[in-house]
């Protein structure tokens, strides 16, 4: 029987690779149309080719998500379109060389805090008034942090920072928009096995020194953090909101 109702959309930043991929596909499947944001043109317009079904509606955007300009545009014309958006994930982001403080490029520090809490912000603030002026009934964000959105680790500052920030940036949210029933949470991947930690994994002994270090001894797949947003973005989460979630084999509790 066929309702006419139209398919609930997702948004996804950084949806061309690792945790955001993993999230675009989770979504596809459960019935979503997606719109992924990405700067990484080339990997988004693979993703559209790889996933390209009769039944999967996904659309990709190139975009820079610390250009708020740019961001504006996008939902400007969802609200031009009358389509609001019922999810939003927010996966951009960088990971920048260690150094201790004084080490720090001041470039690199901006950088760092512009992508990943900036370009959080930015999309946080569109979806928000997207899904204000179109009154919508319920909405979800999902805000990727990292286990570094509660605890430090050494030569990572502006990582840390941009990510202690973003968990307190979603717990704002969620005070201001739990009467209209657009709940926000963020989640913390401790290891997890994305182009982001390629380099990394090649490097035998600082996979040791970090896995020793996790309860369950592996890294995790993109697909096991996309269950976890799926989950908080679903109704199965409709009483949870401004919580920050671990997902890290037992990294924190250890
Ligand atoms: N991989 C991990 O171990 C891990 C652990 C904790 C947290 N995280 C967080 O998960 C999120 C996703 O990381 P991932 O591991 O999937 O990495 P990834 O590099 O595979 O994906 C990140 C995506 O963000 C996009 N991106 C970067 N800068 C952007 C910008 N300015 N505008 C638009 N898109 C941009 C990249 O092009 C890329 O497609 C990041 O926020 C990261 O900090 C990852």
């Amino acid at each position: 029987m066929s309702t006419n109702k139209p398919q609930p959309l997702a948004v996804i930043t950084g949806g061309a690779s690792g945790i955001g991929l993993g999230a675009v596909k989770r979504f596809l499947k459960e019935g979503y149309e997606v719109l992924s944001l990405d700067a990484n043109k080339e990997a988004g317009d693979k993703s559209i080719n790889d996933l390209k079904s009769d039944t999967y509606k996904l659309n990709f955007t190139h975009c820079d998500i610390t250009s708020h300009s740019q961001i504006e545009s996008i939902f400007n014309a969802l609200l031009e379109e009358k389509r609001p958006a019922k999810v939003l994930i927010n996966c951009a982001g960088i990971s920048p060389a260690l150094n201790p403080l004084h080490e720090y490029s001041v470039d690199e520090w901006l950088r760092t805090i512009d992508i990943n809490l900036h370009g959080t912000f930015y999309a946080c603030r569109e979806f928000l008034k997207l899904a204000t002026a179109m009154n919508i009934e319920e909405g979800a964000i999902v805000n990727v942090a990292s286990i570094m959105g509660t605890r430090a680790s050494a030569a990572q500052a502006s990582y840390g920072a941009s990510k202690h920030a973003v968990v307190g940036l979603t717990k704002s949210i969620a005070q201001d928009y739990a009467t209209m029933n657009i709940r926000a949470n963020a989640i913390g991947p401790g290891v997890i096995d994305t182009p982001m930690n390629t380099e990394l994994m090649k490097d035998e002994n600082v996979m040791q020194y970090l896995l020793q270090r996790v309860p369950m001894k592996r890294v995790a797949s993109a697909d096991e953090v996309a269950n976890l947003i799926y989950f908080l973005a679903s109704s199965e989460a409709s009483y949870i909101t401004g919580s920050y979630y671990p997902i890290d084999g037992g990294y924190l509790a250890s």
